[in-house]
């Protein structure tokens, strides 16, 4: 865990995030242990930010990496930063209900289920 943890406070400080000014990292673990990060993204649109854990999901199922255990999300707040509505649900299309791990700078942690924090998903089986 503590490896994960380091992997997103690193991969925050590669955040591209001259308009907010608010770093995120991200850190997946897939199911071989292998870790995938990523960082926000921003872009003068605004519109067209992509957040730490998005950046993340997509360069491991970009590699064709399809098994994930959990997600570390580290952001420099006293309260914890969750994932964002849309982070949520591509966390469930291709993580399912995995652990997330919130992190802060001080290094204090706090974890959810992502079923806790995304009750009544719309997924696949709406589609079967
Ligand atoms: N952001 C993330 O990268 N992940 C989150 O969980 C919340 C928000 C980013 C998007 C934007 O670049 C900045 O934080 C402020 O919203």
């Amino acid at each position: 865990m503590q490896a994960l943890l380091s992997a997103a406070l690193k991969a925050r400080e590669n955040a591209f995030a001259p308009y907010s000014n608010f770093k995120v990292g991200a850190a997946l673990e897939d199911e071989t242990g292998l870790v995938h990060t990523g960082c926000n993204v921003e872009n003068a649109t605004y519109g067209l930010t992509v957040c730490a854990e998005r950046v993340a999901v997509l360069k491991a199922i970009s590699e064709g990496v399809r098994r994930f255990r959990r997600i570390v999300v580290a952001a420099d707040s006293p309260s914890f930063t969750p994932p964002c509505g849309a982070c949520r649900q591509i966390l469930w299309e291709f993580c399912g209900d995995i652990e997330i791990v919130l992190v802060n700078l001080k290094g204090r942690t706090k974890s959810f289920q992502l079923s806790e924090l995304f009750p009544s998903p719309f997924d696949d089986s709406f589609l079967r």
